[in-house]
């Protein structure tokens, strides 16, 4: 397994990561059942794999207890990144909360349910408007100091409130949407981003050393070279809320998809490692967290590490990917 490092984190993280929001069961993502889930976490350790990033809200507490269920025994070979600020209510109704009260809370039932006494990065999953960035990063350095976050991170903020939570703790992790079709996206799902990934993020982490942790870097699965304009998943599949894998955008990305199977054709690659080895060449990325639902999906993108892409081969997928950057699709 090919190792990476950035500045800010002494640890060394492996360069294909784990994404646990697919094994948050089967109402959520496609079929997945904890069997598989289990097997595609033990599949990942055997392949050396030893960064896992999940967060409470994926299926309401369960992706993080199959995940503590999996690392049983084996929570001293990985790190674990996981999230707060996403709670529910009796009828699942999530809402954003970073206020301190809330946080206490928060870390102890994620530590219960993953069977551990410590998280690795604790990432404040989205930005709550309604709650000042000082009392938040306050309540988080005072749960550093119990010992039970080793590091803090954010995800999804604009460059001025990350910038902004600097001033309070050490934020050493930025995690946002990133990968070869999604380089400065404006929207998740229905969600309004007011963070540009490649133009604002990237250059921050780049200078001070931060981890940039990219998320979807599969384009949740378009980059696998296997969707097709219809039926990739269920109707209760997280994904068809997706406005961008679906009906003429779907189209768009497809057409590029197209184009890009044929250069990793010309290289005799798969298309999955080479998106994946795209984001792996970035120096501010030290984990692709891919989700995976099985352990044949972790083999595969695990491989990507047993080669790299040659600065000729980027310059490559730049040229058939810059027309759609110009147009604003990627
Ligand atoms: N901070 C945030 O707001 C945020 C938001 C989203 C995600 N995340 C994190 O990022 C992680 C990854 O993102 P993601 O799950 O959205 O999408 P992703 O990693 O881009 O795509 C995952 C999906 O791609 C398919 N796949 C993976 N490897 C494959 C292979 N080798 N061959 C064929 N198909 C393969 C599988 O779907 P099929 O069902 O099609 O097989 C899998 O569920 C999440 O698990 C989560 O930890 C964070």
């Amino acid at each position: 397994m090919k190792m990476k490092k950035v500045p800010a984190i002494s640890e060394e993280y492996s360069a294909i990561g784990f994404g646990c929001w697919a094994i948050s069961g089967s109402d959520v993502w496609n079929n997945t059942t904890d069997h598989d889930s289990i097997e595609a976490i033990h599949a990942a350790l055997d392949l050396g794999v030893n960064f896992f990033d999940v967060a409470p809200v994926y299926g309401l507490g369960h992706a993080e207890t199959v995940l503590g269920q999996a690392l049983e025994g084996k929570r001293d070979q990985v790190y674990i990144a996981s999230k707060c600020g996403l709670v529910w209510d009796a009828q699942k109704n999530v809402t954003v909360n970073l206020t301190r009260n809330s946080l206490f809370q928060e870390i102890d039932a994620s530590l219960q349910r993953l069977q551990t006494d410590h998280i690795d990065i604790y990432q404040m999953h989205w930005p709550d408007p309604q709650t000042p960035i000082q009392e938040t990063m306050e309540a988080l350095v005072d749960i550093q100091n119990t010992g039970k976050i080793r590091y803090i991170g954010v995800s999804n903020f604009s460059l001025a409130l990350t910038q902004e939570a600097m001033k309070y703790g050490e934020v050493v992790s930025y995690q946002g949407l990133y990968n070869l079709l999604e380089q400065n996206p404006t929207t998740y799902h229905a969600i309004d981003l007011d963070y540009r990934t490649q133009d604002e993020i990237l250059p921050l982490c780049r200078d001070k050393g931060l981890a940039y942790l990219p998320y979807s870097p599969l384009f949740q699965g378009l980059l696998t070279g296997s969707f097709s304009q219809s039926n990739n998943f269920d109707d209760n599949d997280v994904r068809s809320e997706n406005p961008k894998l679906s009906g003429p955008r779907l189209g768009q990305y497809l057409e590029i998809v197209k184009q890009l199977k044929t250069f990793a054709q010309s290289i005799d690659k798969p298309l999955t490692q080479i998106a994946l080895n795209w984001l792996i060449a970035e120096e501010a990325i030290p984990t692709v967290i891919c989700g995976a639902q099985n352990p044949s999906h972790v083999e595969q993108n695990v491989a990507s590490t047993t080669w790299e892409l040659t600065n000729d081969m980027i310059a490559e997928i730049d040229q058939i990917v810059a027309p759609y950057k110009t147009s604003g699709l990627v």
